[in-house]
């Protein structure tokens, strides 16, 4: 029968063992949080009063080289390491496919019913890799992952950590995981793939592949049980050694027509108007990520309050849209009629050269001119032409 609870005794044993009092104290009490959330209430309050009379300097007994309140930093430059937040289960917005979203969760469970996979000999060391085109949710899936399981979440800055200091990153990674080994937690590596690309950055490759070894080994001396999460958006760039270390992989593709529709609804809320039509909305916004819908729907919204409108206005947030995809697309119409034009283009029946007038608060007279010299200058290799006119 598997003993309950065993990962966090035998934590608190190791704490007790390598004379580490706070990782003791860590353990012990994410046991007595466990005991009563089972209904143990009177358990769970005998190992808190003992937790009461440990000495208040538990908290920060481990080596001090390298550590700013506990935290380990950067020698150097002094800068966090980590950086360390607790998002409350239930606020963390996150909209995923159906097929994401059940990959998640079996991960969840693993994590959930570690103990009992394990005496079963079915437990895989939990490591999860997200990996997807920016915007995409990897770090909002790595909040939510962390406010489901109620632990606090711990970043790890992959820039800081490689950054100009390459000498010194094998040291930083040693306390980072030592750190993560001695709380209940979930260790975070975001922009992994800073330090885990092998061969993208020419600069100084023995260096890097010395870190990326270094990063190997510092995985495989985790234990089993501890929570780790990575994201990449260049997963190509991942050493293929790298992928070895996580039996979860999570590829996180950019939304699909339904899932656009769900963020749209999620992220407009009550600020979208009766008039919407969401399906052209969800089909506008082809080969958008998840965090351009976002910025788009807030942008909206902020120019509805400040006008002192209850909803944002449908022919705004399609123009917002429009400009935004044309950024992400590496164009950026500067001038008014460039704007004008790009909408056009984009979608000359949502643009009707009347409510272009009224988005612009300018004449119709004056949006055909700018159309018309378009016309004018199609030759011309700067501008794009303009393929239809309603
Ligand atoms: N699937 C999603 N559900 C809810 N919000 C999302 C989703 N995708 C993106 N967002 C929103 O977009 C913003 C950016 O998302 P996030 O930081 O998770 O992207 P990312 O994949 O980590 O991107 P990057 O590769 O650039 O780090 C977040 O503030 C989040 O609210
Ligand atoms: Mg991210």
């Amino acid at each position: 029968m598997a003993f309950p609870h065993l990962s966090e005794v035998l934590k608190i044993l190791d704490g007790a063992l390598r004379s580490n009092a706070s990782m003791s104290t860590n353990y012990a009490g994410l046991l007595a949080d466990k005991l009563e959330q089972e209904g143990d209430r009177e358990i769970a309050m005998r190992i808190r009063e003992r937790l009461t009379r440990a000495p208040t300097a538990v908290a920060h007994t481990q080596d001090t080289t390298g550590m700013i309140g506990g935290l380990p930093v950067d020698s150097e430059s002094r800068l966090d390491t980590l950086d360390i937040s607790t998002p409350q289960k239930g606020s963390v917005n996150l909209c995923l496919q159906s097929g994401t979203t059940k990959r998640i969760n079996e991960f969840l469970q693993c994590v959930k019913h570690y103990d009992r996979l394990h005496s079963a000999r079915a437990a895989t060391p939990l490591r999860l890799l997200l990996y997807g085109a920016p915007g995409t949710g990897k770090t909002q899936s790595a909040r939510w992952i962390a406010s489901e399981l109620g632990l606090p979440l711990l970043t790890a800055r992959c820039d800081t950590l490689v950054s100009s200091l390459l000498g010194q990153t094998s040291k930083n990674l040693r306390r980072i995981f030592d750190y993560v080994e001695q709380r209940p937690c979930v260790l975070f590596l975001d922009e992994f793939d800073a330090l885990a690309s092998a061969r993208g950055n020419e600069r100084d490759i023995g260096e890097l592949q010395r870190v990326v070894i270094t990063l190997l080994q510092n995985i495989d001396a985790l234990s089993d049980n501890t929570i780790l999460l990575a994201a990449s958006n260049h997963e190509k760039l991942l050493d293929p050694a790298v992928w070895r270390r996580f039996p979860f992989q999570l590829p996180l593709p950019l939304p699909d027509a339904a899932l656009r529709l769900e963020l749209w609804k999620s992220m407009l809320g009550s600020y979208a108007p009766d008039t919407l039509d969401w399906n052209a909305l969800a089909a506008k916004s082809t080969g958008a990520a998840g965090a351009l819908i976002e910025q788009v729907s807030q942008d909206a919204k902020r120019q509805a309050v400040l006008n002192g409108q209850a909803e944002v206005d449908d022919g705004e947030l399609f123009r917002r849209l429009s400009l935004s995809l044309a950024l992400a697309q590496g164009h950026s119409p500067a001038s008014l009629s460039d704007e004008i034009v790009w909408l056009r283009q984009w979608d000359a029946k949502i643009f009707s050269l009347r409510e272009l007038a009224r988005l612009y608060n300018v004449s119709t007279r004056q949006i055909n001119h700018f159309v018309r010299e378009e016309h004018g200058n199609a030759g011309k290799p700067t501008r794009k032409r303009i393929t239809q006119d309603h």
